[in-house]
């Protein structure tokens, strides 16, 4: 039984890993004559909001996962469109903070300040740097970005489908394949969650005597919710919460995740070796979150022939 379910796992990585990527000409450098300093003035104004907030960094790594997942990497959604008809809208993305968009709003300012670099640089590519960037502010790797995506000029609510934080192994691997990422990509990019926090709707439905959760989290957290019903949160890595770094592989080998999507990957054995990995090796969690993370960068990307460079990240020009 094991032994075939190892196989099936096997058979969706081979899927995932065979799927088509987006075909987009994505390089490093793409916009060093039209904007050299770019990557300077997108760190500078990094730094700057997550210096005003503790939470632009989560949010806005969050962001571009949301982006990317949904329609491809194309700041699809940033746009807002006054009838309501746009990602944004979407229940599942009310919860994204609005720190993170006022980062990139922040630093798109910043960049067409240069006269040189105005309204050259899409919000994709923006909303990119701005992620590695808080990442890296964050105590996590420092790692070349492809760049050369355009934005979209469509965005719907009825596109949005994400993953759930009660999925199990099989959803996760399912719902990663069909963006062309591995088991390895799904597993290193939920680190991800070693920054920011959740809010009690999430992981509620745990505290009741889910055997993975050490009993002892449980309990703190039941307390934590039952304080502030409306606006109870906790962290997804409660020993670093703003720091990247491995704990949040450390916290799922002691019962300490937060939600139900991540604690499965100690609590099923089929990738619990990896989880182990990464938990031993920070080294080993940043080389494969940063292949992961170029790997998402490049899913879906538009081009100059179904894009354009938004003038403002909100509204297509
Ligand atoms: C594996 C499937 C995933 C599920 C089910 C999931 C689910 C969630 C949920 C439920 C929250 C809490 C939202 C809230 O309370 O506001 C959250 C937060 C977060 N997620 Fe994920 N997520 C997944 C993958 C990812 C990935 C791939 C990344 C980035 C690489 C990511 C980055 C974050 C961050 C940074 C936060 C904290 C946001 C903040 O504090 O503002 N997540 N996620």
């Amino acid at each position: 039984m094991r032994s075939f379910r190892f196989l099936a796992f096997v058979a969706v990585a081979l899927v995932a890993v065979s799927a088509p990527l987006a075909s987009a000409k994505l390089r490093q450098n793409y916009y060093a004559n039209v904007c050299p300093n770019l990557e300077n003035i997108v760190r500078g104004s990094v730094q700057r909001s997550m210096q005003q907030s503790p939470i632009s960094a989560p949010a806005t790594l969050r962001l571009f996962f949301h982006d990317c997942a949904v329609q491809g990497c194309d700041a699809s959604i940033l746009i807002i469109k006054p009838n309501g008809d746009d990602e944004w809208h979407n229940t599942d993305n009310q919860s994204l903070k609005p720190e993170g968009f006022l980062t990139v709003m922040a630093a798109k300012a910043a960049v067409d300040s240069v006269p040189q670099c105005r309204n050259k640089v899409s919000c994709a590519d923006i909303l990119a740097l701005a992620t590695r960037d808080s990442v890296f502010l964050s105590g996590g790797p420092n790692y070349a970005v492809e760049l050369g995506r355009f934005d979209s000029r469509v965005s719907t609510k009825n596109s949005v489908n994400l993953p759930h934080g009660n999925f199990n192994l099989d959803q996760l691997t399912g719902y990663f394949g069909s963006l062309g990422l591995s088991p390895t990509d799904m597993i290193a990019l939920s680190g991800g969650h070693t920054i920011g926090a959740a809010s009690c709707g999430f992981f509620g439905y745990r505290l009741g005597g889910d055997p993975t959760m050490d009993p002892n989290f449980a309990n703190m957290l039941r307390g934590t919710c039952r304080a502030n019903p409306a606006g109870g949160f906790a962290f997804l890595d409660g020993a670093s919460p703003l720091r990247f770094d491995n704990a949040f592989y450390q916290n799922l080998r002691t019962g300490r995740g937060l939600l139900g999507s991540d604690q499965t990957l100690y609590s099923d054995t089929r990738s619990r070796g990896l989880v182990d990995l990464y938990a031993g090796n920070q080294g080993a969690f940043f080389k494969d979150f940063v292949t992961a993370m170029t790997k998402l960068g490049r899913v879906g990307v538009k081009s100059a022939a179904n894009g354009e460079i938004r003038r403002d990240c909100r509204f297509p020009n």
